[in-house]
């Protein structure tokens, strides 16, 4: 979802700012631009689709050593180049990038513009004309721009150019993330370190509410009452090839070989010296205090807390409910006396995340963060963190994140379980072992599942998953993969429920995978798949390895019942995956999604 790039300094930007947007493609975008500044003034190229088109636009004779840049998921007005950032005030002498969602925008432009020509139907011109307002109103630009930030309600990361002040880059923030990166000669902005990778690892991060300077050689940050505020930078421990491609076709294929390594990580991260798997005991001592966990997230991370609820009821014994975010915020249940909140995000700057996040600190509760990205703003806010330890995640459709997030909670309720003195029956350190090599042979079986996805999905209009316990949920993440980036219309159900209504939709070749890695629910999933396929439909059932039957088309290796679904995706994720290729989709930037979604 929008993603912002800055320069200024010594180096000819435009190839700076480009491949900085190129990095933020993974946010989900549908039109993009930049503004570059030199003697002759504020030059701007805009495009709607691909940077790749928006590079072809970009006038290569005109150089410039100051710009800011952008790549635009359209909230207020259709995708378009009109509507694509950078916008400028009537005169030209403000341009400004934006990303989030201003409120109250309606009512400043009634209240303020009535007299502004607008040019856009976006949130963001606003700004920018007010800006301008303010300035001929008498007041220089860091005011105006104060008097502004001020005016908003919503999320904002903007960064400005003034024609008057050429050495300077007005950058401020709320809600919406951004970040300084720091050079020898020169300074960039940035929603994500990624983007300015090429140039430094050394970055500031910028908390809400403030407003920076950047010029060449100096970022003075200041509150909204322009007091200073100073803070230490920090090294992004990002390899640059961890967001290379490599010889792999896509990073989403990339990102599903990388799970066992992912995982072996994971018990490393988690192993003490000891060799046992451990958690900071604060946040045990949180959990045990807890009588009731609220697992809050969304997409794919919400899947992952439905297995989590296992996991903590079962190894830990301590009741636990998983939540929509963008459903809690709005309609909160009843809370138990001591609730514990636990939010799960791959990228941790997910707005109806951390909007209830938000409300619950205010109601003085502690919060847990499980996330991909240190530092982000749920982790920063939360009272402890959990690191995946995933590495970048840069496909849209979440992979490996998703299974670095179940074997973290796997972790987590083990550990609880201990803290609570209960003896579980089994070595999480061994089992996560076994789930590792299993994911590999999962991964080398990719012409078997391309096969699969040739004969179920080549044509396919829709496709039901179904699954019992644990293996429900797991359909539910394979539906949302398949949908995603194959626009297969697919729905997972729980292996009992689908006769109760949607079995009307099967028709004759409709298929629908089903999901048998339990074996208390083995025979009745079964018979859930003779009702279907009675009804015409094409079963594809995935099994584990010593519950298999004669006609199931694909078998996994078998791991501990409780980690199934550690393993159970990726076949799902694979077929996904050449189901979009099949069908010529773009499977790293599906149309409509975003990767990280910082508005509600
Ligand atoms: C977006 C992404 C999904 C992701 C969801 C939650 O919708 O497209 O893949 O699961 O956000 O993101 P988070 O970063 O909070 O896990």
């Amino acid at each position: 979802m929008c993603g912002i790039v800055g320069y200024i300094g010594y180096s000819d930007v435009k190839e700076i700012l480009l491949k900085g947007l190129e990095k933020l493609e993974y946010r989900g975008y549908d039109s993009a631009g930049i503004a570059i500044r030199n003697e002759e003034g504020i030059h701007v190229f805009k495009e709607k689709g691909r940077i790749a088109d928006l590079r072809k636009s970009v006038d290569p004779s005109v150089a410039a050593k100051a710009g800011i840049g952008h790549t635009r998921w359209a909230t207020h007005g259709a995708p378009s180049k009109l509507n694509a950032h950078p916008h400028q005030s009537v005169s030209g002498r403000f341009t400004l990038v934006h990303n989030g969602v201003i409120e109250n925008y309606e009512q400043l432009k009634k209240e303020y513009l009535f007299d502004t020509p607008l040019k856009s139907d976006t949130d963001t011109e606003v700004i920018v004309q007010l800006i301008e307002l303010f300035v001929n109103e008498g007041l220089d630009t860091e005011a105006a721009f104060r008097k502004t930030l001020k005016l908003l309600k919503g999320s904002y990361a903007l960064a400005l150019l003034d024609t008057e002040a050429p050495d300077a880059i007005f950058v401020a923030k709320n809600k919406s993330p951004l970040l300084v990166g720091l050079g020898e000669g020169f300074n960039v902005v940035a929603s994500d370190a990624m983007a300015m990778l090429q140039v430094t690892d050394q970055f500031v991060e910028l908390m809400d509410q403030e407003m920076v300077i950047v010029t060449k050689e100096q970022v003075t940050i200041q509150n909204l009452d322009g007091e200073r505020i100073t803070r230490a930078p920090y090294t992004a421990e990002l390899d640059a090839s961890d967001i290379e491609k490599g010889t792999y076709a896509h990073y989403m294929i990339k990102e599903i070989d990388e799970q066992p390594l992912v995982t072996r990580k994971i018990i490393q991260a988690y192993q003490s010296e000891t060799g046992k798997l451990s958690i900071d005991a604060n946040i045990l001592q949180a959990l045990n205090e807890a009588d009731r966990l609220y697992i809050v997230a969304c997409g794919t991370s919400y899947h992952a807390g439905l297995v989590g609820k296992q996991f903590l009821e079962k190894m830990a014994k301590i009741p636990t409910e998983v939540h929509v975010a963008s459903e809690f915020v709005y309609n909160m249940p009843m809370l138990s006396e001591k609730p514990l909140f636990i939010f799960i995000s791959q990228s941790g700057e997910t707005a109806d995340s951390r909007a209830v996040l938000v409300k619950v600190k205010e109601l003085g509760y502690q919060a847990l963060t499980i996330t991909n990205v240190p530092g982000s703003t749920l982790s920063r806010e939360a009272d402890y963190t959990l690191l995946l330890h995933a590495g970048p995640e840069i496909a849209v459709a979440s992979t490996k994140a998703y299974t670095a997030q179940i074997a973290v909670l796997a972790i987590l309720a083990n550990a609880a379980a201990q803290f609570r003195g209960r003896a579980l029956d089994f070595d999480l350190v061994h089992e996560l072992g076994i789930v590792a090599n299993a994911m590999e042979i999962l991964c080398d079986a990719k012409e078997e599942l391309e096969q699969i996805a040739r004969d179920y999905l080549a044509t396919a209009r829709n496709c039901f998953f179904i699954g019992r316990s644990t293996d429900f949920y797991v359909g539910l993440e394979g539906a949302l993969k398949l949908k995603e980036i194959s626009y297969i219309q697919a729905e997972g159900f729980a292996g009992g429920e689908l006769k109760h209504g949607t079995i009307a939709l099967i028709e004759d070749g409709t298929p629908v995978i089903a999901l048998a890695t339990q074996e208390g629910v083995n025979l009745s999933i079964r018979g859930n798949v003779k009702e279907v396929a009675a009804r015409g439909a094409n079963p594809c059932v995935i099994s584990m390895k010593g519950l298999e039957s004669e006609d199931d088309r694909f078998v996994i290796p078998e791991v501990h019942e409780l980690l199934t679904p550690l393993i159970s995706v990726i076949p799902l994720q694979l077929l996904a995956y050449y189901a979009a290729l099949h069908r010529n989709c773009d499977v790293d930037k599906p149309r409509n999604l975003a990767k990280s979604v910082t508005v509600e």
